[in-house]
């Protein structure tokens, strides 16, 4: 099977997150297993969003963030709840931008490359599953059409997987 990725060279940020969205649609239907889901979500993003150089998940173990699937260099294992910008996202539970992360206090350096970053925490219910993280080589790379469209990509992602599939 082969899988078209949304052309980053035409159109808005909003029409490019818009093809994302029903992109990830095909890519997740029947399937429900979360790892196998999070690997393409991971995938998708990392080969349709220009200018990124890591794209990824770290995930809800005990009171610590565990890296899950992803696209870029190898990168940090274990985040506790409340350090760099995962945590802090995860913790509170709220998307973060970071323009500059060399400003960011306690920011984690996994690819030296990085210079902006976003995180979307990902809640089912009242339960934090864990986080998407997206790095980008350019500051500022993200904006708030990007945390919206990223928001609702995790949405879908979310409703479709099972959990439990993990
Ligand atoms: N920079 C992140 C760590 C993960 S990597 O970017 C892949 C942070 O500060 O939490």
């Amino acid at each position: 099977m082969t899988f078209p990725v949304a052309n980053q060279e035409t159109g808005s940020k909003a029409e490019l997150y818009a093809q994302l969205q029903s992109q990830l649609r095909s890519l997740l239907a029947g399937e429900r297993d979360f790892i196998a889901n999070a690997a393409n979500l991971a995938s998708l993003l990392y080969h349709s969003l220009p200018d990124l150089n890591w794209a990824g998940f770290y995930l809800t173990k005990g009171d610590e963030l565990v890296l899950g699937p992803f696209q870029g260099k190898p990168a940090c294992v274990r985040i506790a709840m409340g350090k760099g910008v995962c945590g802090t996202a995860a913790e509170q539970r709220q998307t973060i931008l970071v323009a500059n992360v060399h400003d960011f206090p306690g920011h984690i350096a996994c690819d030296s490359a990085s210079n902006s970053e976003i995180v979307v925490p990902l809640i089912m219910g009242t339960r934090l599953i864990g986080v998407l993280d997206l790095d980008s080589p350019s500051f500022g790379r993200f904006d708030d059409e990007d945390a919206k469209g990223l928001n609702e990509l995790a949405q879908i992602f979310l409703d479709l997987v099972n959990l439990e599939a993990r």
